[in-house]
This record gives structure tokens, sequence and C-alpha cells, in this order.
């Protein structure tokens, strides 16, 4: 299954990626991205922290012929963390490396990562200065045909009502955040659909080291009922209400399940699900709230 949403941009996302966060090494990106572009994974998402990006264009150099692909038919995701000290000229030399390493020309979508400055402390009033220059380079990289399009990661409704207030022209396309049955903000999805902007969950199954969320007795229960994974549920869940999701695995038969979504949840069974965030409220990921 492989739907896809038309951004902001004109461009077209594909609503399932691949997550590829500690993922690393060249053969195993290359074993991984095999198994996703066989299932027909046709979104990868990296980032210049996951240290994987030249693994992952290597691989594709590949893997591209090899499964009958060209580089329009997929959508590279990048994001940047800006850093303490270093200036437009920094961040415009990490965009430009994150192209050589995956090898292409463009990137279909580069986020700002964080909205807070790697060294700096996050309550420090500077961490606004450092976003609004590091998206100044994003769009003159945007209008130069480097990055298709461009947006923001980890945002909170702060964040993202002052982007829009001075976007130099360009407002965000995508705001990808932690999002799951634990943990999702209502009031952020509502403002990212009023202004166009594109919202993706990340850590949909919880990440590598909580298994809480794919253990819940509720998700297990629906799962149950309609005959699925508690993994596919969760990421269903998602999708149902045109959330991106960006699922990360290493096995064949987890990448295989994870885009098996061809089914629907009941309206009754989403409202359970829905419940969860007042009865667990847990969050596995970082606090982009205490940014400034
Ligand atoms: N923007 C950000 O700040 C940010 C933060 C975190 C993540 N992300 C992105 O989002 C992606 C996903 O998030 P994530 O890596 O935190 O976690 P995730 O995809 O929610 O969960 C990954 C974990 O679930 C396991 N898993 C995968 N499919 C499964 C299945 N069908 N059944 C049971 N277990 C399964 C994986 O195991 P195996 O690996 O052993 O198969 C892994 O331990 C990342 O890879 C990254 O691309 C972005």
């Amino acid at each position: 299954m492989n739907l896809s949403f038309k951004l902001n941009s004109g461009h077209s996302i594909p609503l399932i990626g691949f997550g590829t966060y500690q993922i690393r090494g060249n053969h195993l990106i290359y074993e991984t991205l095999d198994y996703a572009l066989k299932a027909g994974y046709r979104h990868i998402d990296t980032a210049v922290v996951y240290r994987n990006e030249e693994h992952i264009g290597n691989a594709l150099k590949t893997l591209l012929p090899k499964h009958n692909l060209k580089r329009e038919d997929i959508f590279i995701t990048s994001k940047l963390i800006s850093q303490r000290d270093k200036g437009e000229q920094f961040v415009e030399e990490l965009v430009q490396k994150s192209l050589a390493n995956l090898q292409t020309e463009y990137i279909d979508l580069y986020l700002i990562h964080w909205p807070g400055v790697s060294g700096l402390q996050v309550s420090h009033p500077e961490n606004v200065q450092y976003r609004k220059n590091a998206w100044n380079v994003l769009c003159k990289l945007h209008r130069e045909g480097k990055c298709r399009s461009i947006g923001v990661s980890n945002y909170m409704v702060k964040h993202i009502r002052e982007l829009l207030a001075d976007c130099n022209g360009v407002r965000p396309a995508v705001n990808q955040v932690e999002w799951h049955p634990h943990f999702f903000q209502p009031e952020l999805l509502e403002l990212c659909r009023s202004e166009g902007i594109f919202l993706q969950a990340y850590s949909s199954l919880g990440t590598s080291i909580s298994t809480d969320l794919r253990d819940d007795p509720v998700v297990a229960e629906v799962a149950t009922r309609l005959n699925r994974s508690p993994a596919q549920i969760l990421l269903r869940w998602a999708i149902q209400r045109n959330v991106g999701i960006l699922p990360k695995a290493r096995s064949q038969a987890h990448i295989d399940e994870n885009i098996a979504l061809d089914f629907e949840i009941p309206p009754q069974d989403m409202e359970l699900i829905d419940d969860l965030r007042n009865t667990s409220g847990a969050k596995y990921s970082w606090d982009p709230d205490t940014v400034v």
C-alpha cells in the first residue's frame, strides 16, 4: 500500500516512509533498503545525526536499477541541527554535504530537525535567531531547487506560530513530531492542518528502547479483533487520519508487515485507541516544548 499526500510545495509525499534511525553501515543499510524497496516503500527518512546518509547514497546507486526505479521514483528526507557559534554558511554546508553523501542533485524534503541548537541551552533566547537563520538558508536552497520541499521537526505550536509570522516567503511543508496513541497533540494537528502543513509521526511503534506501546493491552485487543498485529494497528491508526508514518525496522518480516496497512479500523476502535492518551500519556522521545 502506498498512499501519498500533496504538500503545499506542490510535490507529493508518500504517507508511509521507511525510518532509518540507528540503521547504519553499508551492509545493513543495503540489506534493509533492499527489503524496503521490494516491499513497496518509496520514501526514506534520514538525518545528518543518523550518520547513515553516505550508506544510503551508496546503497541506492545499486538498488534503484536493481528495483527498476529512477531517482524521481523515490522520496528522500533529511534533517539538520544548527550548532552554537556556527552561522548560515555552516547550515548551507550541512545541506551540501547531505546532497553529496546521498549522491543526489536534490533532496525531496529537508527539515530543521529540532527547534534548538547543538551546544546551546534549550532556555537560551538565541535559539530563536539560530532557527530563523537556518530557515532562511533552507529557503535559499529551496529556491535553487536543491531542497524541493522544506519543513521542520519537533516544532510545537509556539514554534510553528513564530515561523509562520516570519517565514521568508516559504511556508513549512511538513512538521515531523512524536505521535502515537500514548502521546499526540490534537491542537498541533489542528494548527498544522489549518496552515497547510503536513504532519508526520515518528516513534509510531514506540522506539527501540520501549515496547510499552507495542505491548499495550488495548492495542492488542483491537489487533486480535481485526486479525492484524499490534504494530499494524499503531501504524494504521495514524494514516487513517492522514498523518504520515516512518516505521523503522531491520527484519524483512517487520518491514513487510509495516506497509501492509490496507485495512480499516472501525470508528469505535479508533476511539478506544484515542483514549490511551488520557490513560497512559507516556512520551518516548525528547521534549521540544522545553526549547524557547
Ligand atoms: N525527527 C525526529 O526527531 C525523530 C525522532 C525519532 C525518530 N525519527 C524517525 O522516525 C523513525 C521511526 O521512529 P523510531 O525509530 O523511534 O521508532 P519506531 O519506528 O516507532 O520503532 C522502532 C522499533 O520497533 C520495532 N519494530 C518495527 N516494526 C515492528 C513490528 N512490525 N513489530 C514489532 N516491532 C517492530 C523495531 O525493531 P527492529 O529495528 O529490531 O526491527 C524497533 O525496535 C526513525 O527511524 C526516524 O527516521 C525522527
